[in-house]
């Protein structure tokens, strides 16, 4: 295990099957099968024509997605990050690491806590999936051991992140805990169900460095503290952080809590994302057609950014869509090039696609005021407009103070820009400026479930033109 540094950030849930499948932050156990298709794409590589002419945008789609591609031996799925291959070079020691900590659960001991940290696309996420299906597959002790992953990424507030895990053990609808309870009766729901569970409860909290930047570390405080608490279940907490910086946050009672382990992921060198490509590339494409010097482009694109392996596998799933659109027949360095060049547009609209809830609103609402004006416009304008939109749509608008967290976390994902700027006597405030291109955000929140009640009225076929131009953009990467 390497020593650690002062840092960590946090991942993503799994769940038991009987949580509802549309709580974005919950990734369902079947959509991370190492080794395995996603669920929702396996029929993609799969020869049977659909029976008759295709009748709405979604049957057409798949109808697209089933035609046998030139390129692709199956599913395009295994280029994508829901895909959790079935071997993970150079992380050999990491997942040792990580099973090491995790091992004592097997004999039904309590494993300490454990913070997994490195910059984005390092594998940690990836790892911990294996390590999860790894120990998942010593089959007698599932009913003694229960992994939840909760990605918070796309969690808002404490309250949303009890709320999810105590639901991930609801066995029935009366069990789920609502919205609009007191936090401290969430706390006791949570605990109620985890009690009716039993058990060791391994609690993975996938990017927890951006909710407590965005909600504080109250919520790891409690959660940190919850065995004493607990009567039946005991639980560990694996926290994963992008953050290096993380723990520095942390008020001192959880840092050491959550320090009890540190594992340190770094960054891949190109050579390293060169065997990663590879094995992928096997494994999505049909022989020959990855011409020689396309995976070393892809691997020394990513390898400048971070050493970051999504951006790595994002590049060669472009390049293949880019050769496919030129109707090529096998993929070369150029495509890569293009790739490239598309990328920095996806990586924008995939960033708002995976914004928490009220971030989305939030960024929408700054969007339209600055489609309107064309020029900067202050927080306080900002906040009606959320608050409106917030309204609209039926959520309960959340305080200035945690928007104003909001602005800072779109700017430091280089969204917006937000300056200080003074009004009149001693009043300061933040004047905004949108940082992306308009015509691509707009219509990528449009097209997300929450907002579209509150976008602009879509030009026919619009949708359907959008998302056959990029198919990227309908899932995860
Ligand atoms: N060592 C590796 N071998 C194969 N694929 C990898 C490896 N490391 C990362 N990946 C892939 O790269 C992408 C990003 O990895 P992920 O685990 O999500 O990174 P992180 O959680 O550190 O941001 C995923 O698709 C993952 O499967
Ligand atoms: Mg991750």
């Amino acid at each position: 295990m390497s020593p650690a540094p002062e840092d960590r950030p946090a991942e993503a849930p799994e769940r038991p099957a009987n949580v509802a499948a549309t709580n974005p932050a919950v990734a369902p156990v079947s959509d991370r099968k190492p080794g395995g298709v996603p669920a929702a794409a396996s029929s993609a590589g799969s020869a049977a024509a659909p029976p008759g002419p295709p009748s709405s945008a979604g049957e057409f789609l798949d109808s697209i997605l089933q035609t046998k591609s030139e390129l692709f031996r199956g599913s395009r799925e295994v280029l994508r990050d829901s895909y959790v291959p079935s071997r993970l070079p150079h992380r050999e020691n990491q997942i040792r690491a990580v099973a090491e900590v995790l091992a004592p659960a097997l004999h039904g001991d309590l494993p300490s806590n454990l913070l997994i940290y490195g910059k984005i696309g390092t594998g940690k996420t990836a790892v911990v999936a294996q390590v999860r299906q790894d120990i998942q597959r010593r089959a007698d002790t599932a009913d003694r051991l229960t992994f939840v992953t909760v990605n918070c990424g796309t969690i808002d507030t404490a309250y949303s992140l009890l709320q999810t895990v105590g639901n991930t053990f609801a066995k029935s609808e009366p069990d789920r805990i609502p919205t609009g309870w007191s936090l401290d009766r969430v706390q006791a729901a949570m605990r109620r169900l985890m009690d009716a569970r039993g058990g060791t409860i391994l609690l993975v909290l996938d990017e927890i460095d951006r909710l407590v930047a965005r909600s504080g570390d109250n919520v790891l405080y409690t959660l940190s503290q919850i065995n004493t608490e607990l009567e039946i279940a005991r639980m560990v907490l694996v926290g994963i952080s992008n953050d290096l910086k993380f723990t520095n946050h942390l008020d001192a009672r959880v840092r050491s809590r959550l320090n009890e382990e540190k594992i340190l992921f770094p960054p891949y060198d190109a050579i390293q994302l060169q065997d990663i490509l590879r094995d992928r590339a096997r494994e999505a494409f049909k022989d020959g057609v990855v011409d020689p010097g396309v995976v070393e482009r892809c691997a020394a694109y990513a390898a400048l950014e971070n050493g970051d392996a999504r951006r790595a596998l994002a590049l060669l799933r472009l390049a293949a869509e880019m050769a496919e659109r030129d109707k090529a027949k096998r993929i070369t360095p150029d495509h890569v090039v293009k790739a490239k060049n598309r990328l920095e547009q996806d990586v924008i609209v995939e960033c708002c696609r995976t914004l928490p809830p009220h971030c989305k609103v939030l960024l929408y609402a700054i969007l339209q005021s600055y489609e309107r004006r064309r020029n900067g416009v202050l927080t306080g304008e900002v906040y009606d407009s959320y608050k409106r939109l917030a309204e609209r749509l039926g959520l309960q608008p959340l305080h200035a103070r945690s928007i104003s967290n909001y602005v800072s976390e779109l700017e430091s994902l280089g969204l917006i820009r937000a300056t200080i700027v003074s009004r009149g006597r001693g009043g300061r405030t933040r004047e905004i400026i949108v940082d992306v291109p308009l015509s691509e955000t707009m219509p990528a929140l449009e097209e997300d479930p929450l907002i579209a009640p509150v976008g602009r009225p879509k030009p026919r076929g619009q949708m359907l033109l959008t998302n056959f131009d990029n198919p990227g953009r309908t899932g995860p990467y």
